[in-house]
């Protein structure tokens, strides 16, 4: 059981096209129409009535904090395995902003490469007594030699991590989403669920009448990256969108604060609106850049 595609789930939790669609039968849950944060009442009642074998939390596209202490008591309740997939959200738990799945999580599994801020990878976490069968599915289950030098940056990116400073970056990464939102919102733009909680947002584009492919385009076009994203409830198809979901881990990096975020949402705003021609946006946008270069 899992977050479906376009309510902010990962393909990998069950989408008819991935492995995970294909090889266990799935059954979804999403979030509460009106708020746009998850239903825990309704994820009660749909795990209790399709009794899965296991619950898998965490999202690609949600803004909003995972109470995992609660999806920890809903799968206790049905004897079902809890997986927290953190790969969005893992920089931001161990810089201690958003709260941790231990001890409520059977398995907790990310990648190293989002808030995390390391190389592309993946870590698996799980309790001591599921260790082997974990290993084993891995090699010789899944994968063959080790790759070495990704495990080596790997740990790099953990011991970044272990470093008070981090906390400051985990902090800071939330301090600019929240002020990029309320800037958005203050250009109109309605941001999913009415805010942020941790690194990124989604922005609902159907009142500007533009698709989140399109906008993808445009911003890309100028030189900000982003990417088109399903809504709630979006009429449209997963690769053309009704939104963007925008993130603000690399701006943080760069040495960004809140008052530089209103400047991103001025940016975004004046390209998607054509309220300034392309390459006056393109030259601004590399005017920020080089104001905060990456060290
Ligand atoms: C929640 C979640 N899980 C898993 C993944 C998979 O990561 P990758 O694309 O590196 O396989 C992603 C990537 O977007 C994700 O958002």
């Amino acid at each position: 059981m899992g977050m479906k595609l376009d309510q902010g789930g990962h393909i990998t939790h069950g989408l008819p096209f991935s492995f995970s669609g294909r090889a266990f039968k799935v059954v979804s849950y999403g979030v509460d129409p009106t708020t746009e944060i998850l239903d825990y009442e309704n994820i009660a009642q749909i795990a209790k009535k399709e009794k899965p074998k296991m619950i898998i939390c965490g999202a690609t596209a949600y803004s909003r904090i995972i109470d995992f202490k609660k999806f920890g008591e809903i799968a206790k309740s049905v004897g079902a395995y809890l997986m927290a997939d953190i790969s969005h959200i893992s920089g931001l738990i161990v810089g201690g902003v958003h709260p941790s799945p231990f001890p409520h999580a059977d398995f907790v599994m990310s990648t190293t490469h989002k808030t995390l801020r390391g190389p592309r990878g993946a870590i698996i976490i799980c309790k001591k007594q599921y260790a082997k069968e974990i290993d084993r599915a891995v090699f010789p289950g899944l994968q063959g030699g080790p790759h070495d030098h990704q495990t080596a940056a790997c740990a790099i990116c953990f011991g970044e991590a272990l470093d008070p400073e981090f906390k400051n970056y985990s902090r800071q990464i939330i301090k600019n989403a929240q002020a990029l939102a309320k800037a958005l919102q203050k250009l109109h733009f309605r941001i999913v669920s009415g805010g942020t909680d941790n690194h990124l947002m989604l922005v609902d584009l159907r009142s500007i009448k533009l698709t989140g492919k399109d906008a993808q385009l445009a911003l890309e076009d100028v030189g900000i990256v982003c990417n088109k994203n399903t809504i709630p409830n979006d009429s449209q198809k997963p690769f053309i969108g009704s939104g963007i979901r925008i993130g603000t881990p690399a701006l943080t990096t760069r040495a960004m604060k809140e008052k530089d975020m209103e400047i991103v949402a001025e940016l975004i705003s004046n390209t998607l609106n054509n309220i300034k021609p392309k390459n006056i946006i393109q030259k601004e946008v590399i005017k920020l850049c080089k104001k905060y270069p990456v060290d």
